[in-house]
């Protein structure tokens, strides 16, 4: 509708005011929806005086980078930077199973890896750049400054994690938006319905999904689970409906199961369907039994080193909706 037009103009608009004539802005994407809306949005302004950086930290879900890489870049036409910082992740993450360890690694190495190629895009073009855009919402501002204690149960690295040394001037264009409004903008900028659609994923991905340590056979087993349950939530038409479904590994636990003529001895994963407005709070979803029924049997069937598959029924509170 002409609101959502009107939104998008004014916010493009004011990017405008707020760059200039020549100015230059660099953008982390993360995948995300968030990130990406703030970048196509920008892109829009400013053209290519904005260049994004991809992260790409080898704990994103199975096909997400190449969405980022190839489709995003496709509908936007926006200056991408890849860094491919997968092996440098996993050599820090090596035997670390606590989950607060977990981020502060990530978020560590995230800064490390996105400062570098700041620095190299600095240092190549013309003139500075002044700007990092950010895809901060109005939920994360709140729930990062508004000192409400439920900010400290989990460290989050992606609200103002970059260091003063850097001297960027902030640009939030989604700062006074909620996430339904960030997807009906995304639509309007032409994004793909995978990325405007994706459910919220957290910066430290796959990492905080496998309970014990991360490596690449557990994150290539998690893909497999993951991807499956997608697939089966979107052909059930559910997608729109579930505002969350994370699948966790649980790595160090074991447990006995018969599968053709013989024993197995594999692990379990977890669903984790949740229903929620703003992740503050979550009710589990209660799934239709067919899809989870679904579910289960390809993902024992598909993925070899799974031989279990059960449900998360605990609400927000008094379980978050990650497990780490
Ligand atoms: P919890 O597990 O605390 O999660 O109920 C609330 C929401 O935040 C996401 N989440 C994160 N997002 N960095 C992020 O960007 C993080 O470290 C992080 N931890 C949790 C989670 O997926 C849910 O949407």
């Amino acid at each position: 509708g002409w609101t959502m037009v009107n939104i998008a103009e004014e916010a493009i608009e004011a990017v405008r005011a707020r760059v200039g004539e020549t100015g230059r802005a660099i953008c982390g994407l993360s995948g995300g929806v968030d990130s990406a809306v703030a970048a196509a949005l920008v892109q829009r302004a400013i053209g290519d005086r904005l260049t994004c950086v991809f992260v790409d930290h080898g704990l994103l879900r199975k096909g997400e980078a190449e969405q980022v890489e190839k489709d995003f870049v496709a509908a936007t036409g926006v200056d991408l930077v890849v860094v491919d910082a997968a092996d440098r992740f996993l050599a820090e993450l090596a035997g670390v199973t606590d989950p607060e360890t977990k981020r502060k690694i990530i978020g560590r190495e995230f800064i490390r890896a996105f400062e570098s190629a700041a620095r190299d895009i600095v240092a190549e073009r013309e003139g500075p750049v002044e700007f990092l855009v950010q895809g901060t919402l109005y939920p994360d501002v709140v729930e990062s400054g508004g000192g409400t204690g439920a900010a400290n149960i989990k460290s989050h690295h992606n609200v103002g994690g970059l260091p003063e040394d850097l001297q960027f001037g902030l640009v939030e264009p989604l700062r006074t938006l909620f996430k339904d409004e960030v997807r009906a903008l995304g639509e309007q900028l032409g994004l793909p319905a995978e990325i405007v659609w994706r459910h919220p994923f957290p910066g430290p991905g796959l990492a905080i999904r496998i309970i014990g340590a991360v490596d690449r056979d557990r994150l290539a087993i998690l893909r497999e689970a993951d991807a499956i349950a997608r697939e089966e939530l979107t052909a059930a038409g559910l997608d729109r409906d579930i505002w969350q479904f994370p699948v966790v590994l649980l790595a160090d636990v074991r447990s006995v199961g018969v599968q053709g003529d013989g024993r197995t001895y594999g692990h379990p994963v977890v669903l984790r369907p949740v229903t929620s407005e703003d992740a503050m709070t979550a009710d589990w979803a209660r799934l239709p039994y067919d899809v989870l029924q679904k579910i289960s049997t390809r993902i024992t069937n598909e993925v070899r080193e799974i031989n279990r598959v059960v449900v998360d029924v605990t609400s927000k509170p008094p379980g978050t909706i990650e497990w780490e």
